[in-house]
């Protein structure tokens, strides 16, 4: 059986296993229904947004479009209701890849999926996906789209990544390896952000809509701003710092990759020392990753380095719970140390306890840490610790003597550092998807 083959088999009994939580949760489905989704257009336009499928249809295969079904029920052969244009405004729909027309029985229709599968033969039926109308169309009561029990039961299954997805991140973060790594030899030329960016989709022959996320290219002061959304065409003066937090795809799943470099034979040297602190934490955190590993308990100690750092160069003068009561910690450090990984750059269910879907918020003190579960064999995670100069977080801190101010002032300029690789926890410990590629 080939990896892609058995992956289906795997989806299908992670399936089965969501169904079963809906009858422990007395909601009793029979059989689900995935919907890839609807195309939409702009307001007041007939263009059409980019469209990106439901990623629990998507689970299925790396099927392209909108308007698809995977229809299943436990016990029978997964059918793929698949949609074929006959519109002469576009070109016809691909030929479906012979791996996925293998996976399942395959239906096409440029007809409505309700007049090709007979919906009374799947029992009580659950409809994932967003388009209520359609489902109403197939006979499904609004109760049974996206039920509360079920989603979160397949949430937390899709922590668990079956080979075919662990080569699929691995391939992904292969390829943003080689953009990374073209971009980190254009900046000696001082190129801009925009330039930049366009090295990037050049080398990993990506387009900006097939990006997992959008491309965060920073220099200097910008490496402050964590989702970064511009890119300057002007030439970087004088060149500090450049934060690159880029991924890529591969038929469909993400990789997640950030690199700090900086350029400036004469940074300072509390920067310098920062920077290199910094990539030994990333390492031995990575290096942490394994099965029993509580994820808040690693970014526990992701703060614990962090804030080391920062006093080992002085501009830390308190200790680390200090820090921490007095909101510097958050200052410094405002983001989680990493989240799932997957379908979805920040994939789902990563703040469960458990497959009913009891929530697992992250503490009071780091609010944004998006993933709370006990690391388990197959679950794929980022790892990226942050170190940043945010004027704003820090300056409603000012005049506090736990602060250098004087030394904070000489850092503004470099931003920020964000070092990311993402990792697959093994049986007994972890392997980096990114550091083979991006040593
Ligand atoms: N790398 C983008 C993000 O995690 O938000």
């Amino acid at each position: 059986m080939s990896e892609y083959a058995a992956h289906v088999r795997e989806v299908e009994a992670a399936c089965t296993r969501a169904l079963e939580h809906t009858v422990e949760a007395r909601d009793g489905f029979d059989s689900i229904v995935f919907h890839a989704g609807t195309a939409s257009v702009y307001h007041g336009d007939d263009l059409e947004v980019p469209f990106r499928a439901n990623t629990h249809f998507l689970r299925f295969g790396w099927i392209e479009g909108p308007g698809h079904l995977i229809v299943f029920r436990p016990g029978e052969r997964t059918r793929l209701v698949r949609q074929v244009e006959s519109d002469f405004w576009y070109a016809p729909s691909a030929p479906l890849d012979s791996e996925i027309g293998e996976a399942f029985e395959v239906i096409e229709t440029d007809d409505a999926a309700s007049e090709v599968i007979e919906m009374s033969a799947l029992g009580r039926r659950a409809f994932i996906g967003d388009d209520a109308e359609l489902a109403r169309i197939l006979g499904i009561e609004s109760a049974a789209c996206d039920p509360a029990a079920l989603i979160a039961a397949l949430d937390w299954e899709r922590a668990f990544k079956t080979d075919h997805e662990v080569a699929c991140v691995r391939e992904a973060n292969r390829i943003a390896a080689h953009g990374h790594e073209a971009v980190r030899g254009a900046i000696q030329d001082g190129a801009s952000e925009f330039e930049l960016h366009l090295e990037y989709l050049a080398t990993t022959a990506q387009t900006d809509d097939a990006l997992p996320y959008p491309n965060i290219i920073a220099w200097d002061e910008a490496a402050a701003v964590l989702h970064y959304q511009h890119r300057r065409r002007s030439e970087p003066d004088p060149a500090r710092v450049l934060l690159i937090d880029a991924g890529a795809r591969y038929r469909g799943y993400a990789a997640d990759v950030t690199r700090t470099w900086c350029l400036d034979p004469a940074a300072n040297d509390a920067f310098r020392a920062l920077l290199t602190g910094m990539e030994e934490l990333k390492r031995g955190l990575a290096d942490a990753v394994a099965p029993g590993v509580d994820f808040v308990d690693l970014h526990r100690r992701a703060e614990h380095g962090i804030a080391e750092r920062l006093r080992e160069v002085g501009v830390l003068r308190c200790s680390e719970e200090e820090a921490r009561a007095q909101g510097l910690l958050f200052a410094f450090f405002p983001h989680g140390l990493g989240h799932p990984l997957g379908l979805q750059t920040h994939d789902v269910g990563g703040q469960q306890a458990d497959p009913a879907g009891t929530p697992r918020p992250p503490p009071d003190d780091c609010p944004h840490l998006r993933n709370t579960r006990v690391l388990a064999p197959r679950h794929v995670v980022t790892i990226e610790p942050g170190l940043y100069f945010i004027p704003s977080l820090l300056d409603p801190l000012r005049g506090r003597d736990t602060v250098d101010w004087h030394l904070l002032d000489t850092l503004l300029p470099f931003g920020g550092i964000r070092i990311e690789d993402d990792v697959v926890v093994t049986d007994t410990g972890n392997e980096n998807l990114t550091r083979p590629f991006l040593p």
